[in-house]
């Protein structure tokens, strides 16, 4: 089943970008990587699927149209987390997560213990169950991505929604966010959209890559397909090298 299908997308603020994409789509349990430059589109595209800025064509998320969907329907089918985020209020590691669950509840409504249950699995799915009394405005950013990561996974979506998951993780951390990201789209079945720096981590984590420059998609499909030397310089405006090691394909810099 498609968890989300683009045709015919056109976003603009003013005359100063625009972004387009004429067609995607992301079965459930395919994870779709968007690889570019900076300012190449790569948030707006992400805030257009999210429908916080308002796109002209057409999204459907789960076969429905996006337009017939209520904020709170689509806050439970859309777990977005943004590129960066300044944290406001020092709620604990384990209140940020356990909001992932408002959109289940009634105003006047208390989380049950099953959403308290969704929220200590979506720790530990993650892998931080033990930062859960931490306050939130006093840890790293990197730990901070993590748990907005579990926040969004609390909120069981169908389509997940991930702005430069690996921004501020350390070494072994992108490793582990990615590794977590792709096996959570194949057990939970999710469809995955996250943009990405690394065209090596977009090799070894998608299923689709999207190659933006300006505004477009210049190429999409599978990663062996569309990333390599001449696509990969098209795009950075670098010279690069693709070699091959243990029956796969890494992209150097020629420095
Ligand atoms: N609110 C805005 N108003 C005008 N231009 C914007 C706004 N937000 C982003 N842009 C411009 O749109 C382009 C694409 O930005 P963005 O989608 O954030 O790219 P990326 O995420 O790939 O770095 C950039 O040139 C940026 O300056
Ligand atoms: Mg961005």
């Amino acid at each position: 089943m498609e968890v989300v299908r683009i045709s015919r997308l056109e976003f603009s603020y003013g005359e100063l970008f625009s972004v387009r994409a004429d067609s995607l789509a992301v079965e459930e349990g395919e994870v779709l990587t968007l690889l570019g430059p900076n300012g190449s589109g790569k948030t707006t595209l992400l805030k257009c699927i999210n429908a916080l800025l308002k796109a002209s064509g057409a999204i459907s998320i789960c076969g429905r149209d996006i337009r017939s969907y209520t904020r709170n329907e689509l806050s439970r089918a859309i777990g977005y987390v943004p590129q960066a985020h300044a944290p406001s209020f020092p709620f604990t590691v384990f209140d940020v997560v356990l909001m992932g669950r408002v959109s289940y509840l009634n105003i006047f409504q208390q989380p049950s213990k099953a959403d308290y249950m969704k929220a200590e699995e979506a720790l530990s799915t993650v892998g931080i169950s033990s930062m859960r009394d931490r306050v939130y405005t006093n840890i790293s950013g990197g730990e901070r991505q993590l748990v907005l990561i579990a926040r969004a996974i609390a909120q069981e979506p169908r389509l997940l929604l991930l702005d430069e998951p690996t921004a501020h993780l350390d070494f072994r951390n992108q490793i582990t966010t990615l590794e977590t990201v792709k096996r959570l789209s194949r057990e939970r079945r999710i469809g995955v959209v996250m943009s990405l720096h690394d065209p090596n981590h977009a090799l070894l984590y998608s299923d689709q890559i999207a190659l933006m420059k300006g505004g477009k998609i210049l190429h999409k499909g599978p990663p062996g397909e569309v990333v390599n030397e001449e696509t990969i310089e098209e795009v950075y405006g670098l010279p690069v090298e693709m070699i091959g090691h243990s029956g796969r394909k890494f992209i150097l810099p020629k420095v």
